[in-house]
């Protein structure tokens, strides 16, 4: 038997309803031993942290490919890994506006019919101030409202758009600007991700407009309601960061968010993606 046969995957709880911490060192988890481990950890926890792993981007690109790949990071030459900042130096200012969208929860990729499945953050420079990484578990939160709440919600549609998720950050756009958020198109979405392994989750977030066939105002309690309800204790995480440390989230159960810093101070997180594979429905 091989070495890589006998290594298991060491992990620990964070918290009861999200979040564990793996605890292998780096050459167990990319030799691809762990590879079907970690995969079903991130589905059952929600978040895996990997303290002071200090992957390089090179073997962060392993990693995620070791897991089922990665995919090439949108508008980004091309190129599997792209740089979480802030700053002028890394990237143009319509890229910084609209990273500044991640500070509200959300799930990454509601405008395509099949989200990323995950991503990896690893950080290289940290904040002045603020800046943890937020995580809400959305089978969990789902699992534990009212039987009664479930039904009313299970076959309900949401619209969701990029335009809204803008307005967060930037509610006094200009024309023009509003005109180019819009042109990149809505989308329909269940509110109840019913997942093939048979678990739902809540699909939630920024991008939410309306939920298809209530009034305006009814349509916000429920989104708003249902974001306040799965983004407190028990399903919530706060990653806070040092240097060298990894997390990777569950994008198809989970949602996230930066909390503020100061956008001059240089916190640099690189991330990977995983390629999504499991439609919304
Ligand atoms: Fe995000």
């Amino acid at each position: 038997m091989s070495v890589a046969q006998l290594v298991r995957l060491s992990h620990e709880q964070i918290k009861p309803k999200i979040g564990s911490r793996v605890l292998n060192t780096k050459d167990e988890l990319l030799s691809g031993a762990l590879s079907g481990a970690i995969n079903e950890l991130l589905e059952a926890r929600g978040v895996l942290v990997f303290e002071q792993l200090n992957l390089t981007d090179e073997e962060q690109v392993r990693f995620s490919n070791s897991l089922g790949g990665n995919a090439t990071e949108i508008g980004v030459d091309g190129g599997a890994v792209f740089s979480i900042s802030l700053d002028a130096k890394e990237h143009s200012r319509e890229v910084i506006e609209y990273l500044k969208g991640s500070l509200f929860w959300h799930i990454d990729g509601t405008m395509n019919p099949v989200p990323v499945r995950g991503s990896i953050l690893t950080s290289k420079v940290l904040p002045t101030w603020g800046g943890n990484t937020e995580f809400a578990n959305c089978y969990a939160a789902y699992d534990d409202l009212p039987a009664d709440t479930r039904a009313e919600i299970d076959d309900l549609r949401v619209i969701h758009a990029m335009w809204v998720s803008q307005l967060y950050h930037c509610p006094e756009p200009t024309l023009e600007q509003l005109e180019d958020w819009q042109s990149k198109g809505s989308a329909e979405l269940p509110l109840v991700w019913h997942h093939k392994s048979g678990r739902k989750s809540l699909v939630l977030g920024n991008t939410a407009q309306h939920v298809v066939g209530k009034t305006a105002e009814e349509s916000a309690r429920i989104l708003h309601g249902l974001r306040e309800h799965a983004t407190k204790e028990p399903y919530h995480y706060a990653h806070e960061w040092e240097v060298g440390d990894s997390v990777m989230w569950d994008n198809t159960g989970t949602l996230h968010r930066a909390m503020p810093y100061d956008p001059d101070c240089g916190r640099l997180l690189r991330r990977t993606i995983l390629l999504g594979e499991e439609y919304f429905s």
